[in-house]
């Protein structure tokens, strides 16, 4: 809060009226809605970062030659903000996202945004659109950070004028069901990254690249995709727009490792944490595919687990392939999968105590 005033407020909408206002905080669905402001500023490569403020939720006016539409140098982060009991607004480890948004930024040659002026466009979207931070269970106000480049030019190189945006949107869960069990197809014929590609950073091109692999799942009845290495078609790396977690039957959490193929989840990396602090053994590593069939088929793996920001903690009851299908134990969230579900959101929700640091008043 005390680094809101980076942010000025230069325009104050006329807010959304009563009635539309309660339409959207009574259904609550994902990335919907959004709220009455945004925040922003310029990068131009002569004058740096300027022009910071938040100004009312409006559509952008961008060259038709603005790089970003025909070249993708684009990152995002994404985070949300939640209500306590007592009325106050915080969020989740704000300096994580940052950082990384930064280590993207850095892949797409795109400027970096000083950590404290990303953690105060927040906290300035946040005070002036609080009455959008909901107060339901398991509701909040998804942040989404963005960055891109807006110079008009069609030359191929990196961009000499970028704009920073944060739009907010007040959400339920991202899967509608809430916290069931989401069945997940392993695509076997697309890919996500390659080694030396994106797949480490949060830009849209990752995202586009998972599409038409969603779509196939979807039309399947699958909630997400899996995809696997691109190198050798064998070893799990993350879901369409999470990563993802195994419990074996004997404790053990598994999950792929950081090979710079996959995206650093900062939810993946909170989980971890408080597995490890529970004293059970975490490892990050490669999961083949053949063999983590054969490990659920067997029942040697008890659990398994979608993870991020938007999906928080989402079991996963069914895996399927081209020419096979395989359901997770007895199809039903486990207990370790529930445990770190209470934990992870009373945590966020400010019902139990935050012995890691992890949360932010805005
Ligand atoms: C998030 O979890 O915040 C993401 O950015 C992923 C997307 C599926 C919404």
């Amino acid at each position: 809060r005390d680094l809101a005033p980076r942010f000025p407020l230069t325009v104050n909408p006329s807010p959304a009226d009563e009635e539309t206002y309660r339409a959207v905080m009574d259904r609550l669905s994902f990335g919907v809605d959004f709220t009455d402001h945004m925040a922003r500023a310029t990068w131009t490569v002569d004058a740096g970062w300027q022009g910071h403020r938040v100004e009312a939720y409006a559509p952008l006016t961008l060259s038709p030659a603005a790089a970003v539409l025909h070249y993708a140098q684009e990152v995002f982060e994404g985070l949300k903000a939640y209500r306590h009991a007592d009325g106050s607004v915080w969020t989740f480890r704000p300096g994580f996202n940052a950082a990384r948004m930064n280590t993207s930024a850095n892949r797409l040659a795109l400027p970096e945004l000083p950590e404290e002026d990303f953690v105060a466009s927040l906290a300035a979207l946040v005070a002036a659109d609080d009455r959008w931070v909901p107060s339901t269970p398991g509701s909040s106000l998804y942040l989404r950070p963005f960055m891109f480049a807006t110079e008009a030019f069609l030359g191929v190189r990196s961009a000499h004028e970028v704009e920073y945006l944060a739009i907010a949107s007040p959400v339920g869960p991202y899967f509608v069901e809430g916290f069931q069990p989401v069945g997940i197809w392993v695509s076997e014929d697309h890919h996500r990254a390659g080694a030396g590609g994106m797949g480490a950073a949060k830009t849209g091109g990752n995202y586009a690249a998972s599409l038409l692999p969603q779509q196939q799942a979807a039309e399947k009845g699958f909630a997400q995709v899996c995809f696997l290495d691109a190198a050798t078609n064998t070893y799990l790396e993350e879901l369409g727009g999470m990563n993802v977690v195994i419990v074996d039957a004997d404790g053990t959490v598994r999950t792929p490792s950081l090979t710079g193929t996959i995206l650093q989840g900062g939810t993946r990396g909170a989980i971890l944490e408080l597995l490890r602090g529970a004293g059970r053994e975490v490892r990050e590593e490669t999961i083949y595919l053949e063999e983590l069939r054969r490990q659920i088929r067997s029942g040697q793996v008890a659990e398994m687990f979608a993870c991020g920001t938007a999906a928080v903690i989402t079991p996963i009851g069914r895996l399927a392939g081209a020419d096979w299908d395989v359901v997770v134990a007895d199809g039903d969230p486990g207990p370790v999968t529930r445990e770190l579900y209470t934990e992870l959101t009373d945590i966020q929700y400010g019902l139990r105590p935050d012995t890691h640091d992890w949360m932010y008043r805005l």
